[in-house]
C-alpha cells in the first residue's frame, strides 16, 4: 500500500528542496575578482583566502583548497596511511592489507577512500544518543582488533556526536583519528570546532552544505609539513624543477580560484545559515511535541550546525514496512506510520525529504565487511525509523507549518 495523495490539499508551486544554496551576492564579487585578474585556474587570491579563513573558522593551523571534500578525505587518509605503515610501492595503496574502523551511518564518502587506498572498513555502530559512531562499539572493535591504527568518524547532518570520547579512544589506543566534518562546519562541542578533533581533517562546500562553493573542500591539519606534502599531490605532485618532473603519483584535486571566490563570499554568512538551520530544528522541535517521533538528538555540550533536521518514530507507533535493497512496502495503519508514508506525503507536497543514510554494513557493496555492534544493530533501527526533513533555509514559517502538519496527518 502506498500513501493516499488524495488526502492532501496544498501542494508548493515552487518545490521545497531539503538543502540548497543560499547566495547573498557577494560571492559574484569574488567570482569576479577572479575572472578579472585571470586567475581562472587553481591559483589565485580567492583560494589564498579561503585557506585562511577555514584555518581560522575551524581552529586549526593549515587548510589546503581542495575540489571537493572526497578528494580531501581521500588525501587524509593516504597520508595517514604512509605515515603509519610507510609509503607503498607505486601502484599499491598506503593502506594494503590493513583494517580501518570506519563511521558506519554516513554517506559513502567518509570511508569509500579507505577502499581506494586499498584498505579494509570495518563499520562501527552508532550510538542511539547520539547518531554518532558508539565510543562503547569502538573500544570493542580496538579488543577484537588491537593492530588498527587508522579511524575513521563522520559527523551526521551537522551534530557533533561524541567525537572527544572517540579522540580519547583513539589516542589510548595509538590511533590516528580522521573527521569527516563534511556536514557538520561550525558546529562545537565544548566550545571547539568540529574540523578541530581530527589529526586530520576534511570539510566540505558541496551545494548542499552549510554554505557551499558549487563544489569544494578543505583538507585541516596541523602539521605545515603535512599541508605543504598535500597541497603538492593535489597539484600532481609536481617537484620544484624548471621542467615538469615528479617523484611521486599526484592528483588533481586543488581547487577552483572560481570555485574558491563563491566560498569566500559565503563565509560571512556561516553564523547567519547557523541561526537560520536552527529555527528550523526547532520549529520541528516545538510543532511535533505530543507526537510520538523525536529530531536528531543533541549531545551534551555540542552545539550543533542544525544541517538537516530528521526525526525517527517511536518504535510502538511504527506501522508494518519492508524493505529491500530497492523497493519497500508497507501497510498504513490508523496511528501509526512509518518513514517512507511521511517522505511520500512530503513529496506529495511537491517538497523533498530522504531517508536517513543507509548505514554501510547494509549496503550491497560492503554488506560482507566487519561490523562491530553491541547488543543490537542500533544503525539498521535508526535507518528502519528515521527520516530527513525538508531543511531549506528559504523554507519560510508557513510552508514549514504544511510539511509539519503533514507529517502529522501520516499518524491519522
Ligand atoms: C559525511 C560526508 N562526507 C563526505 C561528503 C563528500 O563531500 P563532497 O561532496 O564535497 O565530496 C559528504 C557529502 O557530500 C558527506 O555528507
Amino acid at each position: 500500500m502506498s500513501y493516499d495523495f488524495n488526502k492532501k490539499t496544498q501542494k508548493f508551486k515552487n518545490k521545497i528542496w531539503i538543502a540548497t544554496p543560499t547566495m547573498h551576492g557577494e560571492e559574484i564579487k569574488y567570482i569576479n575578482l577572479a575572472y578579472d585578474s585571470n586567475w581562472m585556474s587553481t591559483v589565485g587570491e580567492n583560494i589564498n583566502e579561503v585557506e585562511r579563513i577555514a584555518a581560522q573558522k575551524s581552529e586549526m593551523k593549515y587548510a589546503v583548497a581542495l575540489c571537493n571534500c572526497t578528494s580531501a578525505l581521500h588525501l587524509c587518509i593516504k597520508s595517514a596511511g604512509e605515515d603509519l605503515y610507510g609509503v607503498p610501492e607505486i601502484g599499491h595503496g598506503s593502506l594494503e592489507g590493513k583494517r580501518v574502523f570506519c563511521s558506519d551511518m554516513t554517506f559513502c564518502a567518509t570511508l569509500n577512500p579507505v577502499v581506494y587506498e586499498g584498505g579494509t572498513p570495518i563499520f562501527i555502530d552508532t550510538d542511539y544518543y547520539s547518531w554518532g559512531m558508539d565510543p562503547n562499539a569502538l573500544e570493542k572493535a580496538f579488543s577484537l582488533y588491537p593492530d588498527v591504527k587508522l579511524v575513521v568518524y563522520a559527523e551526521l547532518y551537522g551534530f557533533p556526536g561524541k567525537i572527544d570520547l572517540i579522540k580519547d579512544i583513539c589516542h589510548k589506543h595509538g590511533a590516528v583519528l580522521i573527521e569527516d566534518a563534511a556536514e557538520a562546519m561550525g558546529a562545537t562541542l565544548n566550545g571547539k570546532q568540529c574540523g578541530s578533533f581530527g589529526d586530520y581533517s576534511a570539510i566540505s562546500y558541496n551545494g548542499n552544505k552549510i554554505i557551499t562553493g558549487s563544489s569544494g573542500g578543505c583538507l585541516l591539519t596541523n602539521s605545515k609539513d603535512t599541508a605543504d606534502k598535500i597541497r603538492k599531490w593535489s597539484t600532481q605532485s609536481r617537484d620544484n624543477a624548471p621542467w615538469y618532473q615528479h617523484t611521486e603519483v599526484g592528483f588533481n584535486y586543488r581547487m577552483s580560484n572560481v570555485i574558491a571566490g563563491v566560498i569566500r563570499g559565503q563565509y560571512g554568512y556561516l553564523e547567519e545559515h547557523i541561526s537560520l538551520k536552527k529555527k528550523i530544528y526547532d520549529r520541528y522541535c516545538e510543532k511535533l511535541k505530543g507526537y510520538p517521533v523525536s529530531l536528531n538528538p543533541i549531545t551534551s555540550g555540542t552545539e550543533p550546525n542544525y544541517w538537516l533536521s530528521a526525526l525517527i518514530i517511536d518504535k510502538d507507533y511504527m506501522c508494518k514496512q519492508s524493505r529491500t535493497d530497492s523497493t519497500y512496502e508497507y501497510v498504513p495503519e490508523k496511528g501509526k506510520t512509518c518513514p517512507m508514508e511521511i517522505l511520500e506525503a512530503i513529496y506529495s507536497l511537491n517538497a523533498e525529504g530522504r531517508p536517513i543514510w543507509k548505514p554501510m554494513h547494509l549496503q550491497p557493496i560492503y554488506q560482507n565487511n566487519e561490523f562491530v555492534f553491541m547488543e543490537t544493530d542500533i544503525g539498521a533501527d535508526i535507518f528502519e525509523r528515521g527520516c530527513c526533513l525538508p531543511s531549506d533555509i528559504k523554507m519560510t514559517e508557513a510552508e514549514q507549518d504544511i510539511i509539519i502538519d503533514t507529517i502529522k496527518s501520516c499518524f491519522d
